[in-house]
């Protein structure tokens, strides 16, 4: 399916999966690709439009008629967005049409960059099974509050953290029991559980894991 090194990173909100993304692209000079945007995206045009993201065919035809920019400057890192992502990704029509381009990404790369590295749910577990190298990145819901809410206080003063705990809590449910495509660890994917580790520790714990895997390919 792929031509390139795939490396998968699948895990909870705010486990540290999308840093650890970035860090690991800039570090082998391969493509990234956040796949929780696309989800977003729809959720944002959805939502833009005055629309329910639980409703099946507006979410869906959303999705089919999905390009970048039509999010250019839209602000799809809310928690309102991350709801409504969360949402309309339960819905098969949606993850469906959104398969394609992940799947593309993954096997030709942009820049013709030597691997490709995706972070989202099921990565490792439908949109990439044959990933080189696979984590499923984890943390405590406590620990995963208390950094979104770090992220997110600076533009809204007087949110509780306590509001932000309960959303990651829904959310996960919502992510990891859907019929299709849950969130859940690959069996051959390393557990990374960023508790109590520093993003410099995991990026460490994580290039030991890709490096050795590269060293025998
Ligand atoms: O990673 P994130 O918070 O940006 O993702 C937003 C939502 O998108 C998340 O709650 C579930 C959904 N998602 C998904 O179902 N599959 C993916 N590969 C990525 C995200």
């Amino acid at each position: 399916m792929t031509a390139s090194f795939v490396i998968a990173l699948d895990g909870p909100a705010a486990s540290g999966k999308g840093t650890l993304a970035r860090l690991i692209s800039d570090h082998y000079g391969f493509a990234h690709l956040d796949t929780g945007t696309l989800y977003r995206g729809v959720a944002w045009v959805v939502l833009d439009a005055g629309g329910d993201p639980a409703d099946p065919e507006t979410a869906a035809a959303a999705a089919r008629d999905y390009a970048v920019d039509k999010i250019a400057g839209a602000d799809i890192r809310t928690k309102e967005v991350g709801a409504a992502a969360s949402v309309v990704a339960a819905n098969s029509a949606v993850r469906a049409a959104l398969l394609d381009f992940q799947r593309r990404f993954a096997g030709s790369p942009p820049r013709s960059a030597a691997g490709a590295v995706l972070d989202g749910r099921d990565i490792g577990t439908v949109v990439c099974p044959d990933a080189t190298v696979k984590f499923f990145v984890t943390a405590s819901p406590e620990t995963r509050a208390h950094r979104r809410w770090l992220e997110l206080v600076a533009s809204r003063p007087g949110l509780q953290e306590t509001e932000i705990y309960q959303d990651l809590l829904d959310r996960d449910a919502r992510d990891a029991a859907r019929d299709d495509a849950p969130m859940a660890a690959a069996p051959d994917a390393e557990l990374l559980d960023t508790t109590h580790l520093s993003i410099d520790a995991a990026f460490a714990a994580a290039r030991r894991v890709i490096d050795g895997v590269f060293r025998r390919c």
